[in-house]
């Protein structure tokens, strides 16, 4: 028995919340951005509370038992040990690898990343005057994987830097150790620097698959990499921005501070004491956070392969699910799948954002009542 209570969340309607918001007034189970629908974990709320208790809030740095909390938590929870001095803070993860684009090489390189992607992977080369090139990740029914040589012709197309989203969004795999060591070879044939996304990295959802910081597979493969982390999607504080960098070498960090300066803002205070009890603090409430995903991916899974048309694969990690819908939109002449299921009731993310059209994603970060629900409703928009 959890003192946690997932099967019951705060109501959002009304509130700033960008997921509930857009269907205000309408019928419509918000299932699409990537934040959960439970409250923060009960350490969280006490530290902030206690922070607003003190009442003045100046310009504030991060100080040494919040990089302590962090440094212990990724030691903790994925056996890599980070140094002090690799952290660079920062108000999120997108402004993260938005830094690491504009950081490494020159205006017209080349920026690697596999889709189906997260969509700021697609946008972030352009905002650098930098070429998106991509391959496409394939779905062998089991699971996604990587397609080697089709990876390995692309980067040769002027690229510098990888983009690497591990655990992915929205494909929802842990990429394991070969798959890394892989990626990593890739890296030193064709020095380039890799930009590795890891902020579902508390989010494992199957214990058999571990997340395996690809920068803690060798000192070589640190010395070329910029991790990037965050509390946000597992202790669900995305809008309190508070994120960071982990780059091992001396000087790549201090090109990426360079990038950074009089541009990026300090990490605010509120998000920095979340981030120092969540990391110290959060692991109670994550196991059962995780027990809760992992019946609900289960819960998806199950619902969506017995319907004609629809299939997805295991979640490895997140509360995402990815749904191929190609086959239902085929067979009864529908454009779109977001739009059909927006219509029956529940809201989804687009698979045209991702760069794969005919899928959606369905975030299940929800208690399962409300989970069930929206299941019912994609069921009734299939047997229609
Ligand atoms: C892979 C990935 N990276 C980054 C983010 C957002 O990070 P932030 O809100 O810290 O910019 C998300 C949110 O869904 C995500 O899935």
């Amino acid at each position: 028995m959890t003192p946690f209570d997932f099967s019951t969340a705060p109501d959002r309607r009304g509130s700033d919340s960008i997921k509930w918001r857009r269907y205000a007034g309408r019928d419509v189970i918000p299932m699409w951005v990537a934040d959960m629908d439970f409250a923060a974990p009960p350490p969280v709320l006490d530290a902030l509370r206690a922070r607003l208790d003190h009442g003045v809030f100046g310009y504030a740095d991060p100080w040494p038992s919040l990089a302590d909390a962090v440094i212990d938590g990724i030691a903790r929870d994925h056996g890599w040990r980070v140094q002090p001095d690799w952290l660079v803070w920062l108000p999120g993860v997108v402004t993260g690898f938005n830094i690491a684009a504009r950081t490494v090489g020159q205006p017209g390189d080349g920026v690697f990343t596999a889709t189906p992607v997260y969509p700021p992977f697609l946008s972030a080369p352009g905002h650098s005057d930098r070429r998106l090139v991509s391959t496409a990740l394939v779905n062998t029914g089991r699971r996604w994987e990587w397609d080697g040589p089709a990876t390995e012709a692309t980067v040769a197309d002027g690229v510098r830097l990888f983009m690497l989203c591990n655990p992915h969004n929205p494909v929802g795999r842990v990429f394991d150790r070969t798959e890394l060591t892989r990626i990593a070879e890739l890296a030193e044939r064709h020095d380039l620097v890799i930009c590795s996304d890891e902020i579902h990295c508390g989010l494992v959802l199957d214990p058999a698959k571990p997340h395996l910081p690809i920068a803690a597979l060798d000192d070589a493969v640190a010395r070329r990499t910029i991790t990037l982390m965050a509390p946000s999607k597992t202790w669900n504080i995305p809008a309190l921005y508070c994120a960071f960098a982990i780059i091992p070498d001396a000087g790549l960090r201090a090109r990426y501070r360079r990038t950074m300066a009089g541009i990026v803002p300090h990490v605010n205070v509120l998000g920095l004491t979340a981030t120092e009890a969540a990391y110290r603090d959060g692991g109670p409430w994550r196991a059962a956070l995780l027990d809760t995903l992992r019946a609900n991916a289960a819960r998806v899974v199950n619902a969506i392969d017995a319907l004609p048309g629809l299939a997805t694969t295991p979640v490895e990690a997140t509360y995402l699910a990815w749904i191929d819908c190609r086959d239902f939109l085929a067979a009864r002449g529908i454009a779109n799948a977001a739009a059909h299921f927006e219509a029956a009731g529940v809201g989804l993310s687009d698979g045209r954002d991702f760069g794969l059209p005919g899928f959606v994603r369905l975030n299940f970060g929800c208690p399962p009542e409300r989970l069930d629900a929206g299941l019912q409703r994609i069921r009734q928009a299939v047997d229609i």
